[in-house]
């Protein structure tokens, strides 16, 4: 998908900017590197840097800056809060990078229809603060909450903990609103819980990485938050214990709204990294975290308490128990959440899988993994949904060590060849962006990758929305 623009960048990037001028104030238009370095990187480390940064307030602006991105052909790319693990909100072809951090503004909280409608720039965090106020939630609520935004989270269809009993972010998108490449603004889906008119667009945007439109207005479900929820910590000296465990909870009739999962390497890396980790046992292969939650205190812990007397008659098992309150279960939360960052926090280089298996199948990933590991010098670390069957997968190395470099790189086609042989997924939460493009063909035929791009195109002719994305380069 390469428009093929022919004038020098320079003269396209001038002609975009004097057109762009009666549009924009000063102050939303940086060019200087200093200005743009802030601009050029996201959770991958990885730095791209743009010509331009556009802070847009309005979708009329949007549109203007869609409209003349065309008109000279200046590739745009899509930004919000750069927590990204894909690298989907790079600018990887140079270009405009449009932020929509400035469209911050909870527009509704519609108590009547339980929804909101917010623009692209929200906080996550900032939402869940103000639905608190009116004992509110939205579930898809990333480990990234306090920076990352909901426009990002509509592009890559975030998940994190709470997608095993309530969903992900697709799960609650009714509506958006959206500017097209070339400038049109177009409506898709509303405030309707039901709606089968036509194609649902929705469904099609959600998860698009920021390559076929961008998002101005979504628009979504919300629910009342439960009122009480009960934590549970399970070691095992096996993996495979935990599929088990996890399937026994399910076969139990019971949906807890978390099942975490942390190898002994992740518990180690974060009992390192943060202060009051005594909380973790560190001799265990496995930790699963539960959490149960509920409207009603009795129900919610009689649930807890069947979950805890399932999971201690399963074998591998050697702990299990409830937190003693919601200050404990915090810091095993807490843990959780900064996993990734402490086995980043180790100063080596990484990559980083996000593969999907049929839940059942998680452990038995994990030890695959692990196997396939095992004798090389490079570490290997998992943890992540496995209520989900969503497994993230470190793998620590030095990229100037050519013999560790090429481990790593033989290690993640390993996984992925492996995940696909389980009926899995390259991807569950983190996208496709630039650090799986390469690997597509693994899991997917050139058939249904040339159908994802005839989509592409027929959204984008040109090929200017966020260049560079989820396609392998090249035929
Ligand atoms: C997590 C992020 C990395 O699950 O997806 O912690
Ligand atoms: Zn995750």
């Amino acid at each position: 998908m390469s428009g093929g623009p022919k004038r020098p960048i320079k003269d396209r990037i001038a002609g975009f900017l004097r057109d762009l001028k009666p549009f924009l104030r000063d102050e939303q238009i940086i060019v200087d590197r200093d200005g743009m370095s802030h601009f050029c990187y996201d959770a991958t480390e990885l730095r791209f840097m743009p010509d331009v940064v556009l802070l847009p307030t309005s979708t009329a602006q949007v549109s203007e800056i869609m409209r003349l991105s065309y008109a000279h052909d200046v590739a745009v790319t899509p930004q919000g809060g750069r927590t990204g693990l894909s690298g989907g909100a790079l600018p990887v072809n140079g270009g405009a990078v449009l932020s929509l951090v400035r469209m911050n503004r909870i527009i509704e909280i519609d108590r009547k229809n339980m929804q909101i409608v917010v623009e692209p720039g929200v906080i996550a965090s900032d939402l869940q603060e103000a639905l608190k106020a009116y004992n509110l939630f939205f579930p898809p609520d990333p480990s990234s909450t306090v920076e990352s935004t909901l426009g990002g989270n509509v592009a890559e269809n975030a998940g994190y903990t709470r997608a095993v009993k309530y969903g992900v972010t697709r799960d609650y998108v009714l509506g958006l609103e959206v500017v097209l490449p070339g400038g049109e603004v177009v409506n898709a889906g509303g405030h309707t819980v039901k709606n089968v008119t036509g194609y649902d667009l929705v469904a099609l945007m959600v998860g698009s990485e920021g390559t076929l439109g961008i998002v101005t207005k979504i628009i979504c479900k919300i629910l009342p938050k439960p009122a009480f929820r009960r934590t549970l910590v399970f070691y095992l000296d096996d993996l495979i214990g935990a599929a088990d465990l996890v399937v026994a909870i399910f076969e139990g009739g019971i949906t807890p709204c978390a099942i975490e999962f942390m190898d002994k390497t992740s518990i180690g890396c974060v009992s390192d990294y943060l202060a009051g980790t005594e909380v973790l046992r560190k001799d265990a292969e496995v930790m699963v975290l539960i959490e149960v939650d509920g409207n009603h205190e009795a129900a919610t812990h009689e649930e807890a308490e069947r979950v805890l007397l399932l999971g201690r008659k399963m074998a591998g098992v050697i702990e299990a128990r409830l937190t003693s309150d919601d200050g404990e279960a915090e810091r095993f939360w807490r843990i959780r959440r900064e996993t990734l960052p402490a086995l980043k926090s180790l100063g080596k280089d990484h990559l980083e899988a996000d593969v999907v298996v049929p839940r059942y199948r998680l452990p038995y990933l994990a030890r695959a993994i692990k196997e396939a590991a095992a004798g090389k010098k490079v570490n290997v670390a998992t943890y992540g949904h496995a209520g989900d069957g969503n497994l993230h997968v470190t793998i620590q190395y030095r990229k100037r060590n050519f013999a560790e470099l090429q481990e790593a790189n033989e290690l993640l086609v390993d996984i992925y060849r492996k995940t696909v042989d389980m009926e899995g997924k390259l991807t569950g939460e983190h996208g496709v962006g630039i650090t799986v493009r390469d690997y597509l063909k693994v899991q997917m035929t050139p058939e249904e990758i040339g159908l994802m791009k005839r989509i592409k195109q027929a959204f984008d002719p040109k090929g200017l929305l966020n260049p560079g994305k989820i396609f392998p380069e090249g035929p």
